[in-house]
């Protein structure tokens, strides 16, 4: 039976985002049980509404569905423990950070003891939790994220990705690739303009511009790599070394940190060496270890 608005939930970990989800669901109109290891972290959500349930196991009887959010899987996997606890028949719901082999596991773990089990990541800080700016990613079994998603819908965007369990934290761990790597790029940029007196400032909506435009080539260099073929339809991967090897230059001439773009550099090199350089830059995707069949 799927939920309705007044679906009974419960959240486990009240640390920063555990108190943003068990909010969310509040100002949703859900009755909201809270449990958390220490009780204090509980009173403004009881003050709101929530009931602070003495034993997680209290807390897991009383909702349809239970969000799980604390420290890491160690710390799930000690609370859950307890003897108290019985498992069987309830739905899981894991928002707790972690890697896809801990995700498969923590599934087995809760399975095995009779749970219904998605891993999920947020893909957002607090303060968004409850808005359609909070991504919240889930995996595992089908027909328990569609049966909650009504419950789920409360905080934020909420995404399903595939039965298997570990997508979830795969995605989440991809996001924060993107996420660094255009960071490291533009401070890059940042350090090398602000020698010639550009303020951060000046620079940052063309730097937007040019991650937006090659955000843009995403989806046709994708097709190239499921398809194990990479003709340099724009550029090929030695014209890029060359211009690599710009950027160095440029940034140990005026004294930026040049590591980054070396490191880069290394990768192109090898793949070129390995007689890639006329073909188009999604062929260093082998370098990063998967095997290509082309
Ligand atoms: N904050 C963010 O911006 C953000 C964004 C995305 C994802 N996340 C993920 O959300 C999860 C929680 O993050 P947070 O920011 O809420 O962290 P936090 O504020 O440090 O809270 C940690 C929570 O885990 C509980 N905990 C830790 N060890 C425990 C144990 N052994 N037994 C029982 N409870 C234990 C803490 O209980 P006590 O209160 O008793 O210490 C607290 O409820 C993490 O996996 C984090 O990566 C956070």
């Amino acid at each position: 039976m799927n939920d309705s608005p007044d679906t009974p939930v419960t959240v486990i970990g009240l640390g920063r985002m555990g108190q943003a989800l068990a909010g969310a669901f509040l100002k949703a109109g859900h009755p909201t049980t809270v449990w958390n290891r220490t009780t204090s972290k509980a009173d403004k959500l009881v003050a709101e509404g929530a009931r602070l349930a003495p034993t997680v196991g209290d807390a897991l009887r009383a909702g349809s569905l239970t969000v799980i959010c604390v420290t890491d899987y160690r710390a799930m996997h000690e609370l859950l423990a307890a003897s108290d606890i019985e498992l069987d028949g309830t739905m899981l719901i894991n928002l707790t950070s972690g890697d896809s082999a801990q995700a498969r596991e923590a599934a087995r773990w809760a399975e095995q003891h009779g749970a219904h089990y998605l891993d999920g990541a947020i893909m957002a800080i607090p303060p968004a939790i409850g808005t359609a700016e909070a991504v919240i990613l889930h995996s595992g079994p089908r027909p328990d994220f569609e049966a909650h998603r009504p419950t789920l819908d409360a905080l934020g965007t909420v995404t399903y990705l595939g039965a298997d369990h570990g997508l979830a934290s795969l995605y989440d761990v991809a996001g924060l690739a993107m996420m660094w790597s255009v960071l490291n790029a533009w401070l890059q940029g940042t350090a090398l303009l602000r020698t010639a007196g550009v303020d951060a400032a000046t620079y940052a909506p063309f730097a937007q511009q040019i991650a937006a435009g090659v955000a843009e080539w995403l989806p046709g260099y994708a097709e190239q790599i499921d398809a194990g073929s990479f003709p340099a339809e724009v550029s090929a991967l030695e014209t890029d070394a060359r211009a690599m090897t710009h950027l160095i230059e440029q940034s140990e001439a005026v004294g930026v940190n040049a590591e980054l773009p070396r490191l880069i550099k290394t990768m192109a090199d090898r793949s070129i060496a390995a007689g890639h350089g006329g073909e188009q830059y999604p062929v260093l995707i082998e370098e990063f270890g998967i095997p290509g069949d082309h």
